[in-house]
């Protein structure tokens, strides 16, 4: 299938959000992504189909790293199309996400994850995140820990 990654537009907002319910990811509204598209440090990107219908995306930010006086980013929510899991559209999404911040001058990428998403937390690791700490409870609805994630980029 002839996939392309593009930076996301109002019009794929509604698939976004229907990927988000269907993955069961931290509930975003409708509001919250559309500021995101208007905000300079975002990083918003979608996989569209042949169709350009958004199958994939994944949200995050550019962010000042306070430790070290430079930049790093953060991933909020990655998600594909359950029909087209596993077929590398969440590998193509975070590669363009971290190949975009380090063109803006991110070292690292920092993200959390539901300590029991053992899916995420092996796809993240293959492309080369680490665990490195844990937040008790910081998930509700259900209440569950997080793991914290991190990559040198
Ligand atoms: C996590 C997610 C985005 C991965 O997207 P994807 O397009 O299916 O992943 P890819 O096909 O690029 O997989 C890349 C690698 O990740 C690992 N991986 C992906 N899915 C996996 C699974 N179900 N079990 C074990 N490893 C898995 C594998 O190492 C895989 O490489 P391989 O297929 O060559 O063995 C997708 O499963 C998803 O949308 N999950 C629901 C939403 C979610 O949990 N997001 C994370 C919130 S923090």
């Amino acid at each position: 299938m002839n996939i392309e990654i593009a930076t996301a537009a109002e019009e794929h907002i509604e698939e976004v959000l229907s990927i988000g319910e269907e993955s069961g990811l931290s509930v975003w509204s409708r509001e919250a992504y559309n500021s995101e598209l208007a905000r300079p440090e975002s990083v918003f990107l979608v996989a569209t189909d042949a169709d350009s219908r958004c199958i994939g995306f994944v949200i995050g930010r550019l962010v000042p790293d306070t430790f070290v006086d430079s930049m790093a980013a953060e991933i909020y929510n990655i998600g594909v199309q359950r029909a087209h899991r596993r077929t590398h559209i969440g590998s193509r999404l975070i590669r363009s996400f971290t190949d975009l911040v380090a063109k803006n001058g991110a070292t690292k990428v920092f993200l959390e994850v539901r300590t029991g998403n053992l899916t995420a937390i092996e796809f993240y690791k293959k492309h080369g995140f680490e665990i490195y700490s844990s937040r008790r409870a910081f998930y509700s609805d259900p209440p569950e820990d997080a793991t914290l994630m991190r990559a040198i980029i």
